[in-house]
C-alpha cells in the first residue's frame, strides 16, 4: 500500500468527546447546504449581538453584480466578542499565553487584563485622532501588544491592516499608502531565533517613500530596547502613552457588514491585493471553525504557531480563539531556538492540547530526524494542525508519529486569505483521515472542480477548485478595488469564485488540494506572486528580462527559481548573482530570497511574445522529459539552452 492510500479512521474515543461525530457532521454540513439562512441564523447566536440580525445571507457571484452581505441589519463589536463577554466567567483565565524567542521569557495574560491593557491602547488610539472607518497599520513582532492593537482596533470600529514584520520599507510603505493610515504601530525591533529585526528603522525608512505623509503617527513598542531614531512629534511611546489611559473604553456597535480589516495578499499579478474582511460574517466563521476544526474544549490550551502578519495569524490567533473563550499561545521565536527540539519544550511547558502549523516547519524538523523531540513528551497534545501549503504523507505520517506521539489526529485545513476561515478540513471526530488529503468541507462550504473551459466535474475527477456559494467569513472586496476584486475571483468561471488552487476529488469525495494553478507561489507556506518578484528584477539596471517559477523544494515544499536575461553590456557572474540576490531580498523583503538563479540568454515564447512559463517550471523542476508541446515557440533552441544550462542540479 502506497502512503497515499493509508487511511487513519476517526478514533471512537476521539469521538465520543468531539464537538460533531460522522452523524453530528454529516447532518450539519446538509443542513447548512439545504437551509443557508436557517443554519447560519442559528450559529450567528453564538455571537454576543447588541442588534441581532434578521437578514442573514445576500450574495450573489453574478459577474456584474458580485455583492456579498451576511447578518446586514445586525450589530456588534468583535473585541467586545473577544473579551468583554469572557469577564463574567472566566476573566482570570488565561487568555494569552506569550512565550519569547527566549525559553525564560514568558507572560501570560487573563481575560480581565487583557480587556484593561486593550480598552487603554484604545483609548490611546483614540487621543492619536483615530476613529471609526480609519486605518491603522500594524508592523509588528509576535508580542502580545500586536493582538491587543488588532483589538483595539476593532473595539473603537478603525481598521487594521497587518503587514507581516519580514517585508521591506518599499513593501510596508506601499501597504501604508494603499490603505492611507494615519497611524503606523510597531516595535523597536523584533527578536527571532537571537535575531534582531530593525522594526522602526523599516517604519522610518518606509515613511520617507512618497505617499506615506498621510502618516501622523508612529506608536512604538519597547521589545529589545535597541537603538533608534526618534522623530519628535510623530513618534510615540507605547507604554508612555497607553499607561495614562483609563481602562474604561466603550466597544463601538458596529454593523456586521463593517470592515474589520484590511490584509494584503499577493497575486497573480500587480501590486498585492487588499482584502477587505468584515465584522460578523468573518467572525462567526472564525469562531465557528475553530471550535469544530480544533474540537476545541473548555480550558485547554491551543497553539496556533503562525505570525500574526498572516491571515491563519488573525483568525486562529487571535479572533476565533478568543472569540470562543479559549487559551491562545503566542510565540514569538522559531521553531529550532535555541533547541532544534523548541516546539516540543514549549508544548511542554505551556500544556499545549492543540498544535496548529505549517508543512514547512514539520519537514524542517523531520530533517533532524526522530531524535529532534526528544526533549519532550509532548503528552498534553490531543491533536494536530497544518495549513499553507499541501504537506506530503510523509511529513504527514511523521508529524503524527513522531509529534503527536501516533495518537493525535491531524486536521490539514485548506483556506485562503480570501477565504477568511478554514473551508476544507477534516472534522477530527467525524472524517477519516487519509495524509496528504484536507478532506472534506466545512460547514455552509459547497466546492466543486471545474475544467478550464469551467464545465463542472463530477465524482473523481482532477480540476480548478471554485467554491459555487458565500460563506460568511468571505472577503467582501479588495480594498478600494472592487472591479479588480470581480475580475481576479469571479471572471475565469463567471457565477463561481475561483481560488486559483488545483485540485483532485477522489473516490470518496476527499479533495487533495494540488498547488496553485496561477503564478502564485507557496514558499515555506509563505504566499508570493511571481510577477512581485519578477518587477523588482527588471528594475535593476543589469536586467533586462526576468521569469519567475516556483520549483519542487524539500523543506520550503517550493522554492524561488529565476531566470535572468541580462542587458547586453552585462556579464554574468556570481557577485552579480549575490548582489541580484540581495536586491530583491532589499526590495521585497526576506522571505523573496531567490534560491537559484539561472541566467539565461533568452527565454521561451510563444510567437505573440508571452513567456511559455510552463516550460520553464518543469525545467526548474527538471522534469525536461514530459515538456509538451513547444512547437508554438516563437525559437524552439532557447529551450535546449536552459535545460544544458539548469542551475539547479
Ligand atoms: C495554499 C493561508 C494545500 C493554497 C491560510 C492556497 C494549502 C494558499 C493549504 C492560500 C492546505 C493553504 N493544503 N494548500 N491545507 N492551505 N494552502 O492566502 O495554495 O496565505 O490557495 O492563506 O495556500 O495562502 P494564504
Amino acid at each position: 500500500m502506497t502512503e497515499q492510500q493509508k487511511v487513519h479512521p476517526v478514533s471512537e474515543e476521539f469521538a465520543a468527546n468531539a464537538w460533531a461525530d460522522k452523524e453530528k457532521y454529516l447532518s450539519m454540513y446538509q443542513q447548512s447546504v439545504d437551509d443557508p439562512q436557517g443554519f447560519w441564523a442559528e450559529q450567528a447566536k453564538r455571537l454576543d449581538w447588541s442588534k441581532a440580525p434578521t437578514q442573514i445571507k445576500h450574495a450573489t457571484f453574478d459577474a456584474d453584480n458580485v455583492d456579498i452581505r451576511w447578518f446586514e441589519d445586525g450589530e456588534l463589536n468583535a473585541c467586545y466578542n473577544c473579551l468583554d463577554r469572557h469577564l463574567e466567567r472566566r476573566g482570570d483565565q488565561p487568555a494569552i499565553i506569550w512565550e519569547g524567542d527566549d525559553p525564560s521569557d514568558s507572560k501570560t495574560y487573563s481575560f480581565r487584563e487583557l480587556h484593561a491593557r486593550t480598552s487603554q491602547l484604545a483609548n490611546a488610539l483614540k487621543s492619536m485622532g483615530v476613529g471609526k472607518g480609519d486605518t491603522v497599520t500594524l508592523y509588528m513582532p509576535m508580542v502580545p501588544e500586536a493582538s491587543m492593537a488588532m483589538l483595539a482596533c476593532a473595539r473603537i470600529g478603525a481598521i487594521h491592516s497587518v503587514v507581516f514584520g519580514g517585508f521591506s520599507p518599499d513593501a510596508l510603505a506601499q501597504r501604508v499608502v494603499d490603505a492611507q493610515s494615519k497611524v503606523v504601530i510597531t516595535a523597536d525591533e523584533s527578536i527571532r531565533g537571537g535575531k534582531h529585526v530593525p522594526l522602526k528603522e523599516n517604519v522610518d525608512a518606509a515613511l520617507t517613500r512618497e505617499g506615506t505623509d498621510v502618516v501622523d503617527k508612529v506608536l512604538v513598542v519597547k521589545r529589545s530596547g535597541g537603538e533608534i531614531d526618534w522623530h519628535e512629534g510623530r513618534d510615540v511611546w507605547f507604554h508612555e502613552r497607553v499607561d495614562e489611559q483609563s481602562s474604561d473604553c466603550p466597544a463601538e456597535p458596529m454593523n456586521a457588514e463593517d470592515p474589520l480589516f484590511i490584509l494584503y495578499t499577493s497575486g497573480s499579478t500587480g501590486q498585492p491585493k487588499g482584502l477587505k474582511h468584515t465584522t460578523g460574517g468573518y467572525l462567526l466563521h472564525a469562531a465557528l471553525t475553530h471550535q469544530y476544526v480544533f474540537d476545541y474544549q473548555e480550558g485547554e490550551v491551543y497553539w496556533c504557531a503562525a505570525d500574526v502578519g498572516w491571515i491563519t495569524g488573525h483568525s486562529y490567533i487571535v479572533y476565533g480563539p478568543l472569540a470562543n473563550g479559549a487559551t491562545t499561545l503566542m510565540f514569538e521565536g522559531v521553531p529550532s531556538y535555541p533547541t532544534p527540539g523548541r516546539i516540543g519544550e514549549v508544548i511542554d511547558k505551556h500544556h499545549v492540547s492543540i498544535l496548529y502549523t505549517s508543512p514547512t516547519a514539520i519537514r524542517a524538523l523531520m530533517a533532524h530526524g526522530d531524535t529532534v523531540m526528544d526533549s519532550s513528551t509532548r503528552n498534553s497534545l490531543r491533536l494536530l494542525g497544518s495549513v499553507g501549503e499541501p504537506i506530503n504523507p510523509e511529513a504527514w505520517e511523521w508529524f503524527h508519529r513522531v509529534i503527536g506521539n501516533s495518537k493525535c489526529p491531524i486536521v490539514d485545513t485548506w483556506w485562503q486569505t480570501e477565504t477568511g476561515g478554514i473551508m476544507i478540513a477534516p472534522l477530527p471526530g467525524a472524517v477519516d483521515l487519509k495524509p496528504g488529503s484536507a478532506t472534506r468541507p466545512f460547514f455552509g462550504v459547497l466546492p466543486a472542480l471545474v475544467d478550464n473551459e469551467g464545465n463542472i466535474l463530477e465524482g473523481a475527477s482532477n480540476g480548478n477548485l471554485v467554491i459555487l456559494d458565500s460563506w460568511p467569513g468571505q472577503a467582501r472586496s479588495i480594498w478600494q478595488n472592487h472591479e479588480r476584486f470581480v475580475q481576479t475571483y469571479f471572471s475565469a468561471y463567471p457565477g463561481k469564485y475561483f481560488t486559483g488552487d488545483g485540485c483532485r476529488r477522489d473516490e470518496d469525495g476527499y479533495y487533495w488540494i494540488t498547488g496553485r494553478v496561477d503564478d502564485v507561489i507557496n514558499v515555506s507556506g509563505h504566499r508570493m506572486g511571481t510577477a512581485e518578484i519578477e518587477s523588482s528584477l527588471v528594475a535593476h539596471q543589469a536586467v533586462a528580462e526576468a521569469a519567475v517559477v516556483g520549483y519542487p523544494h524539500d523543506i520550503k515544499g517550493q522554492g524561488i527559481y529565476i531566470y535572468v536575461t541580462l542587458g547586453d553590456e552585462y556579464e554574468p557572474s556570481d557577485e552579480l548573482k549575490k548582489e541580484l540576490t540581495q536586491w530583491v531580498r532589499k526590495d521585497i523583503g526576506p522571505i523573496a530570497s531567490p534560491d537559484v538563479i539561472q541566467w539565461a540568454p533568452s527565454l521561451p515564447k510563444t510567437r505573440s511574445g508571452k513567456i511559455m512559463r510552463r516550460i520553464l517550471r518543469k525545467i526548474a523542476a527538471n522534469e525536461t522529459d514530459g515538456l509538451g508541446d513547444t512547437s508554438t515557440l516563437a525559437d524552439p533552441s532557447v529551450v535546449q539552452d536552459l535545460i544544458e544550462n539548469r542551475a539547479n542540479r
